[in-house]
């Protein structure tokens, strides 16, 4: 019985120089397309497959060669960015992209430093000239404040590596996460080639600023990834939480163990979960955005987070967690209709991505970047599931999976099951239907901008964007099981406790209404919520008198509410002849916006004493 206690459960810019590329025309797009001759949908299947590998293969050398130009101070596209300056995009107007973004770089860096540690040590040059350079950048004064007053915060700057004081949505706090992470990652592998001067000396002091950071200012809002909601955004405070647990395992191989990190990073785990709704993540809360809240925000945050030791973990939103599944279906089926080159495409095969639906940013169009994310996602998942042996459908993923197979049913399929094989084969190939969406709608010439349009899928927006060839490059890595080192979120466990500010993704409410009712009374409650009826008297909800004695007289009701906010309601009984009598009390209120203890999931009892009018 829930009614005894109250229990809660639980270039340089050089302009100039960046510019010249930057009005290059559209060589390829000028061309006829490839698919245009090639008439896909007539060719065999091995035909099919053939025609994406070379796409991948060659795709990958202008891909990297892409990042490599977008580089200072040597990269073909922006001569005179600073060195180790990693622009966003050459493109200087509609929309000006010759800065450097914290977030973008971070990303792309990231790849670069995985790609070095996989052999490809060509690249330590620009590694170490992206030390340099975000050393520099840390301390420079902006509009977010001096390097220990908010500053880590500044989402971009000029290619030079000066300020840049123009009006902005800031600060944005995902930025010095990632460039940890990303610093972590080289950090490691020195650490394993005796380079343990190095990290103490040069690495670990810009890494500790930007934990230090994180560590602050994760419960504060900003802005979110695309620059636009004030909030808290659901990639920033999961790429946080990667972050401080990654920290906390470097400071401890380093000899400063700082247990503030591990603290901070269960705070966040905690947060993290209140951004499930029962049916999606919400890429943003504390925020009103007037959005569906379905943003690829969260498919990002999946991909970045991903562990290829953790298994299919829903509290770190693992990408082959029930949770993450879901989500994706969601969010990809946001942009099934609504832009006119998705039309038609059966529920099984790709899309194009966008960043949510309501986006109209350059047009609010598909995004490369986003198109090869939701690739990514189903790779390392098809991963994982390869590794463990097994799928487990539950009730939140089904929908997923019956995608592939309708008529599926919750289970545990073994790697040795025809359903297994029949659901990875599907998979597999709609993740390689997204890259097929990208081989199909890249110019000849393989440059990929930010954008392509819905309609005709013409490519729009910044060109040549830094970010688009490495959202590519990590798709096609995590195609070819070339995964990034773990990152320990399969010592991350969620706390019992959780204790955040944020609102609870489900409330179970306890009614204990404690009142003398005579033979025959019945005793309801209505209110402004469904659950309660929404003031329909015939719909209210009848309490039962199981508990009721004499001693203590009892009524009782549980209801579910799945998006916890502030409900009024009222009791009322019901006389064994249909008369109705209200309670004495005005309506009485409960606010179960906020304050979730219990990580996704919340108990709550009122205690009501009634008298009769
Ligand atoms: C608004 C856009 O939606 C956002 O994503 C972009 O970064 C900024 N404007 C700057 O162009
Ligand atoms: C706009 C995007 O919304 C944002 O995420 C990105 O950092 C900038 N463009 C630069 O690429």
């Amino acid at each position: 019985m829930k009614c005894v206690s109250q229990l809660i459960s639980v270039c340089f810019v050089f302009v100039l120089f960046c510019t010249a590329s930057a009005h290059e025309p559209r060589r390829g797009w000028t061309r006829p397309q490839q698919w245009l001759h090639q008439g896909p949908l007539q060719h065999k299947q091995d035909q099919k497959d053939n025609d994406l590998e070379h796409f991948i293969q060659t795709q990958s050398h202008v891909a990297i060669a892409g990042i490599l130009a977008n580089i200072g101070p040597d990269g073909k596209r922006c001569h005179g960015a600073a060195p180790g300056i990693v622009i966003a995009s050459p493109s200087n107007v509609d929309p000006d992209y010759v800065y450097t973004w914290t977030r973008d770089a971070a990303l792309t860096m990231k790849l670069i430093v995985d790609r070095f540690i996989a052999g490809s040590k060509d690249l330590q040059a620009s590694i170490e000239d992206y030390i340099g350079a975000q050393t520099k950048l840390q301390v420079v004064d902006n509009p977010s404040g001096t390097f220990s007053s908010g500053g880590l915060g500044e989402p971009k700057f000029n290619v030079d590596g000066s300020v840049f004081n123009g009006a902005w949505g800031r600060p944005q706090r995902d930025g010095p996460a990632l460039r940890a992470i990303t610093l972590i990652a080289y950090s490691k592998w020195l650490l394993e080639h005796e380079g343990e001067h190095e990290v103490t000396a040069r690495l670990w002091p810009i890494i500790a600023k930007d934990l230090q950071y994180v560590e602050a200012t994760w419960h504060q809002d900003g802005f979110d990834l695309w620059e636009e909601v004030k909030g808290s955004s659901f990639f920033t405070l999961s790429v946080q939480h990667r972050a401080l647990v990654e920290g906390a395992t470097l400071a401890r191989a380093i000899g400063k163990p700082n247990a503030a990190y591990l603290d901070n990073a269960s705070g966040l785990l905690c947060a993290l979960q209140a951004f499930w709704n029962g049916d999606f993540v919400e890429a943003n809360i504390n925020a009103n955005s007037g959005r569906s809240g379905k943003d690829a925000n969260t498919i990002l945050a999946s991909i970045h987070t991903f562990d290829v030791l953790t298994g299919c973990d829903d509290a770190t939103f693992q990408p082959c967690s029930s949770k993450a599944l879901a989500n994706l279906k969601e969010v990809v089926d946001s942009f099934r209709t609504i832009y006119p080159i998705n039309a038609h495409t059966p529920t099984d095969q790709a899309v194009a991505i966008g960043r949510y639906q309501e986006d109209v940013y350059m047009g609010g169009h598909p995004w490369y970047l986003n198109t090869a994310a939701v690739a990514e996602q189903l790779y390392d998942a098809l991963h994982q599931w390869n590794r463990t042996g097994s799928i487990n459908v539950t009730e939140t993923s089904l929908p997923f999976f019956q995608d592939f197979i309708p008529k599926l049913s919750t289970g545990q399929y073994k790697s040795t099951s025809k359903t297994y094989r029949t659901l990875t084969r599907a998979i597999r190939s709609q993740a390689d239907s997204y890259l097929r969406i990208i081989q199909k709608y890249t110019p000849t010439d393989g440059s990929l901008a930010e954008q392509f349009s819905r309609d005709d899928g013409r490519p729009l927006s910044a060109t040549h964007l830094t970010w688009s060839y490495a959202a590519f490059l990590t798709a096609v890595s995590a195609r070819n099981n070339h995964h990034p080192a773990p990152w320990g979120a399969s010592n991350v466990t969620l706390p019992h406790d959780c204790k955040s500010s944020a609102p609870c993704a489900f409330v179970a409410l306890s009614f204990c209404a404690h009142v003398q009712t005579a033979w025959g009374d019945a005793v309801y409650i209505v209110g402004s919520s469904a659950e309660l009826g929404a003031w329909d008297l015939t719909r209210a909800m009848p309490l039962s008198a199981e508990d009721h004695t004499v001693v203590m007289p009892l009524w009782a009701g549980e209801i579910n509410l799945k998006r916890p906010r502030r409900i009024a309601y009222k009791y009322f009984l019901r006389k064994y002849d249909g008369t109705v009598v209200w309670e004495k009390h005005e309506n009485r209120e409960i606010d179960l916006a906020g304050g979730c203890t219990g990580a996704q999931e919340r108990a709550v009892v009122v205690d009501d004493v009634l008298e009769w009018e």
